[in-house]
């Protein structure tokens, strides 16, 4: 753990997203993915109109504010859908992926979604076991649609829940 997070348990806020955000979202995207969104992809996704997003910040680091996760999403006539979902290694499984999906889960809400999808690759476990405990199930899967870091192909999931 970096001496951002020396305080013995990292508390975060949820808040919107914003323009200022976008550098270290971009950061975290590439430290969890195979291709990092760059500044620019994450401004322009977030610029778009039926587009929201929310952040964690820590609360209690001793020298900055350390982004703990984002959420990306969207909605449009009454389908929502996940974009993107991260949380930084040094504080998964704490809950904050949770606190993040709850949170676009109630915004799509709030923005008279019905639905939401998302898509996920076959075989993460820590994302499929976050999606299923918030309700998601599988509703088709699209083989060999990944190309995976070692040039193998994964399955995409493709999962959805009620909004209601
Ligand atoms: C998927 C991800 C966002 C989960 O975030 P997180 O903050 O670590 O998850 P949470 O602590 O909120 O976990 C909530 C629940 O999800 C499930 N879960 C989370 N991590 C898990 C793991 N490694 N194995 C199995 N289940 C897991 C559990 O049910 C967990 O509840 P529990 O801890 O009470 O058992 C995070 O692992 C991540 O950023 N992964 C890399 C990026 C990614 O794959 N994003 C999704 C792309 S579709």
């Amino acid at each position: 753990m970096s001496d951002d997070y020396l305080s013995l348990k990292p508390t975060f806020e949820i808040v919107a997203m914003k323009a200022d955000d976008c550098h270290a979202v971009s950061e975290l995207h590439g430290a969890r993915f195979a291709r990092r969104w760059n500044d620019g992809e994450i401004h322009s996704l977030l610029s778009q109109e039926n587009t929201f997003a929310f952040v964690a910040y820590q609360t209690n680091a001793f020298f900055r504010r350390p982004l703990g996760g984002f959420v990306l999403a969207r909605e449009v006539a009454g389908e929502a859908e996940i974009l993107t979902v991260a949380v930084s290694e040094k504080v998964g499984r704490t809950g904050l992926g949770w606190r993040l999906m709850q949170s676009a889960i109630r915004e799509a809400a709030e923005r008279g979604g019905e639905t939401m999808f998302l898509e996920v690759e076959d075989g993460n476990v820590a994302a499929i076991g976050l999606y299923r405990r918030l309700g998601f199930l599988t509703v088709a899967t699209r083989p060999a649609y990944y190309e995976t870091a070692d040039g193998k192909k994964a399955a995409a999931l493709v999962m959805r829940r009620d909004l209601g």
